[in-house]
């Protein structure tokens, strides 16, 4: 793998406040990574200006604010989402096939090969079998995650959004094609932080995972720069 195809992989995650921090980092990081992700607390209190701020360096976008709603309401969503130019936008598998299948035709229709590449999420790595029981769902995990990637794929979804240990189970199910993006990774040099069940950048990368999403041990390393081309050292040279 080449030095920017290994840097193209990596999705920096703005986890930050504000617009001003935006543009920082935007600025640090553009050429060095190949998206920068968007979430609900960031889209919530500045709006579209936090796209158009990463634009604004070059870089692309993958806009997390996994919709699950009407099929209507979510297929008109991710057409704002499609008009503002992001390269990835999510939904919740579990708003079900007809809620997925709208929006997937929705944006295939106005946008073709130019539309943003549309996730699921299946089960949030936050949830256990207990929260699964507590709203009725009586299935192992694992066996969900596989059903609803399958779900997705069926109704016409890019790819998936998983934890670095659903990886292989979801390429084994859905082939070489479906994207699979995975948090959850540390590099060799950067701490846990919260994160429990992790794999570095070259097992995720070797596992299946098409992209790697990275917030803290990039934005909290003295050098952030330096820090993602480590990361991006590391996945060429399959490291550890
Ligand atoms: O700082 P860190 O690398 O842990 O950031 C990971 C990013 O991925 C955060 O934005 C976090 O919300 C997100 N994420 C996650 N685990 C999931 C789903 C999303 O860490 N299962």
């Amino acid at each position: 793998m080449t030095r920017d195809e290994a840097r193209n992989k990596i999705i920096f995650a703005l986890d930050v406040n504000g617009l001003e921090e935006i543009d920082r980092f935007a600025g640090l990081l553009s050429g060095k990574v190949g998206m920068f992700k968007v979430g609900k607390e960031l889209f919530t209190s500045c709006g579209p200006e936090a796209v158009r701020t990463v634009q604004r360096h070059g870089g692309q976008v993958f806009l997390d604010l996994k919709y699950h709603d009407i099929p209507n309401t979510v297929a008109k969503a991710m057409l704002e989402a499609a008009r503002l130019g992001v390269q990835l936008a999510n939904l919740h598998a579990l708003g079900g096939a007809e809620m997925m299948e709208t929006a997937a035709t929705a944006v295939r229709k106005e946008f073709g090969d130019q539309r943003p590449r549309l996730l699921a999420v299946t089960i949030l790595t936050s949830s256990t079998e207990e929260t699964l029981r507590g709203v009725g769902i009586d299935h192992p995990i694992r066996d969900m995650v596989v059903r609803l990637a399958k779900l997705a794929q069926n109704a016409g979804m890019d790819g998936v959004v998983a934890s670095p240990l659903e990886i292989e189970l979801i390429r084994a199910a859905c082939g070489p094609d479906f994207l699979i993006v995975t948090p959850g990774v540390r590099p060799s040099f950067a701490s846990l932080d919260d994160q429990k069940r992790i794999m570095t950048p070259a097992e995720a990368v070797s596992a299946g995972a098409d992209y790697l999403v990275i917030g803290r041990p990039i934005a909290k390393d003295a050098d952030p720069a330096v820090a993602a081309e480590l990361i991006s050292s590391e996945i060429v040279e399959g490291r550890p």
